[in-house]
């Protein structure tokens, strides 16, 4: 088991979600978050005053995946995401120890898909 994490631009969102259930995957996470790549962020002017804003916002997705889900997954976000310009996202991807459906106690393939 997998879990995917991708920080994508917020309004590439609906793109990734449609690719994402095109491919059968229904089951995910997604919450706001702030962050910075390798720009280290950018400068804009408020009131006047030239600031630094170097935590812009993301979105988050999280999937949680068995084993042969993880490369259409990966494709999914790509092809929901990509527009070629900075700041299209990044996926993480880091092996998942176990998975646990409370209301009744499957655990890992079983409680994931
Ligand atoms: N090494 C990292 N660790 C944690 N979060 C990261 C890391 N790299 C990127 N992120 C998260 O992913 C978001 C999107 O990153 P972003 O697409 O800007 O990556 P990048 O490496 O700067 O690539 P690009 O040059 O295409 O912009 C960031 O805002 C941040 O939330
Ligand atoms: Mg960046």
């Amino acid at each position: 088991m997998k879990l995917i994490t991708a920080l994508i631009q917020p309004h590439r969102l609906e793109d990734v979600k449609k690719e994402l259930f095109d491919a059968d995957i229904h089951k995910m996470t997604v919450s706001s978050s702030l962050g910075c790549g390798q720009q280290k962020g950018f400068t804009e002017t408020y009131r006047g005053v030239i600031t630094e804003v170097n935590l812009l916002k993301k979105t988050r997705i999280d999937i949680a995946v068995n084993e042969e889900f993880v490369k259409p997954t990966i494709e999914a976000i790509i092809k929901g995401a990509r527009t070629g310009n900075i700041g299209d996202g990044k996926i993480f991807v880091v092996d998942l120890g176990e998975c646990i459906r409370i209301r009744t106690g499957e655990k890992g393939k079983d409680a994931i898909g």
